[in-house]
């Protein structure tokens, strides 16, 4: 039988946007689309061949553009849809791919669907969203949201709950209506009208549910316990990723990415490969190697060192080398900043530290995803007070870090460490322009790495195989398509490690070149 296999979006270097403070063009000290097209030179030079941006559709902004209340027209805090028409033909111009953020798993409860379903039970739109009938007085069941606080709401007047899996204010879809599915499938079909290339599919792996237990057994002083094993991976989600393959991502020819925490890899089959949904999904497995167990409590902190990430990364790549692709990275929109997650001290945060952790994702096997501000070495920002966030997960953290018996000092250093705020801080342009003129910059090294990759094919092709004979602080990795070795070594010690055996044309490096020896944080590159 002739292979299914989606190759889709294996040659892009995708570039991440968070609109709202990206680049603010009419100095309203919010980011927008116009800002977005004015960057375009900035992101071709950059190297970069498609864009992903965050959502930008008509929102209320509780998850900051994460609840959308119409899928249909733009927030006007970003632009219009003629603006973002602009950008899709203006990027297009440029070689550059448009990738939408897509959302099913929840709306706005301001969409017009919720709206409807709640002013009128009887309505068809009802059982778009999950409703329940008290039970003995009580919520139907204890679990905890992932935002903190139970995934019940009462709906006023009634003895009646809705479920949402993030913010009260994102009820989550019915997926087992199939009318609620189709309207989904033709906005779909509506955004690749539009001239995009794809979409990244926002916690698509929390579409199935499991709703019939009540009481669970508590993982907290708050009386809830994790929502995550009864709403996400869910037993019997596999039938609707078919479907959405088969109804729009493979007649539209999407490129398609798919946020999926936690999939466990016997189960990639269902989202990458050939019969899988999606071309390439994100791996989360080696990302919250700093927090402990899987309920992902930010306060929960742990113990690691470079070799178990080393190990987490090496397994992720043979696990999904087995199946399909992925998307490759190190930062996003919901993550801390990645030069303060692996490098905890200060006067460790340099142009070394910044580029050995550049080196080390980029060229594994996979699309390499650059987050905005990433390619310029941008740090966290210390906030001072709970109230400084504007990001809902923060907030609910700290009351779960504070139920748990932390102190209010305990919990803000612990917000501080892991807030999405973090990654959410406006773009320095002037810092951009520093660094475009400076030769031994971040910004330069990253200009460095997307020409390499699109020099060697064998970072694209290649079969990927991990190293561990450098010694236990060094990420070393070879890619292989046949004709062509690209072995790359990554130092992560501050001592000099030395490599015996190793030659080749040197295609790539963030400090000079020591024969036989890497120097702490040290990234090099070998053609063999
Ligand atoms: C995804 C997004 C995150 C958002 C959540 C709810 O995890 O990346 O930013 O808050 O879904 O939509």
């Amino acid at each position: 039988m002739q292979s299914m296999e989606n190759y889709r979006g294996r040659e892009e270097i995708v570039y991440q946007v968070y609109p709202k403070s990206f680049c603010d063009s009419d100095g309203d000290d919010i980011g927008d689309l116009k800002g977005i097209t004015e960057k375009l030179g900035y992101l071709k030079d950059l190297g970069i061949t498609m864009l992903w941006i965050c959502p930008v559709y008509a929102s209320p902004m509780d998850d900051n553009g994460y609840d959308i209340s119409d899928y249909y027209s733009m927030n006007p805090m970003f632009g219009t849809m003629d603006e973002m028409e602009q950008l899709i033909h203006e990027a297009g111009r440029k070689g550059i791919k448009i990738m939408m953020d897509l959302v099913l798993n929840h709306t706005s409860d301001e969409h017009e669907w919720f709206r409807k379903a709640l002013a009128d039970p009887q309505s068809k739109y009802r059982d778009y969203y999950i409703f329940e009938t008290l039970q003995n007085g009580c919520p139907p069941s204890n679990l905890r949201s992932v935002f903190g606080g139970s995934v019940w709401e009462p709906v006023p007047g009634t003895d009646e709950y809705y479920f949402h899996s993030f913010s009260k204010k994102q009820p989550d879809l019915n997926w087992e209506n199939k009318e609620m599915r189709s309207e989904l499938y033709e906005m779909i079909r509506w955004w690749m009208n539009k001239g995009i290339a794809g979409f990244r599919v926002d916690a698509i792996n929390f579409i199935k549910k499991d709703l019939n237990a009540s009481v669970i057994k508590p993982d907290g002083k708050d009386g809830l316990a994790s929502c995550f094993p009864y709403t996400r991976n869910v037993e019997g989600i596999q039938k609707f990723l078919k479907e959405m393959r088969k109804e729009v991502f493979e007649p539209c020819g999407c490129i398609t990415v798919s946020e999926a925490v936690d999939v466990p890899y016997s189960e990639l089959g269902n989202y990458i490969g050939d019969q899988g949904c999606f071309s390439m999904m994100f791996d989360f497995h080696y990302t919250n190697f700093d927090l402990e167990g899987n309920d992902e409590k930010w306060h929960k902190r742990k113990d690691w060192t470079m070799e178990e990430f080393r190990e987490l990364l090496f397994e992720s790549q043979e696990e999904i080398q087995k199946t399909g692709w992925q998307g490759l990275f190190i930062e996003n929109h919901d993550q801390p900043r990645a030069v303060n997650k692996f490098f905890p001290f200060k006067e460790d945060q340099t142009y070394e530290a910044s580029t050995v952790l550049a080196g080390m994702y980029f060229f594994l096997r996979g699309t390499p995803f650059i987050y905005q501000g990433q390619e310029l070495g941008v740090k966290n920002v210390w906030r001072d007070s709970i109230e400084s966030f504007d990001d809902i997960e923060s907030r609910g953290q700290y009351e779960t870090a504070l139920s748990d018996g932390c102190t209010k000092e305990e919990a803000l250093y612990y917000i501080n460490l892991r807030s999405r705020d973090n990654a959410r801080q406006m773009i320095d342009w002037e810092e951009a322009g520093r660094q475009e003129n400076d030769k031994k910059s971040v910004l330069s090294f990253y200009k460095e790495m997307t020409a390499l990759r699109k020099r060697e094919s064998c970072l694209v092709q290649g079969s990927f195989k991990p190293h561990r004979e450098y010694g236990k602080d060094v990420v070393a990795y070879e890619r292989n398509d046949g004709f062509t070795r690209i072995l790359v070594l990554c130092n992560f010690s501050k001592i000099r490690q030395e490599i015996k055996n190793v030659d080749g044309k040197i295609l790539l490096s963030n400090q000079p070149v020591i024969q036989g020896f890497l120097e702490p944080f040290q990234v090099i590159v070998i053609k063999k």
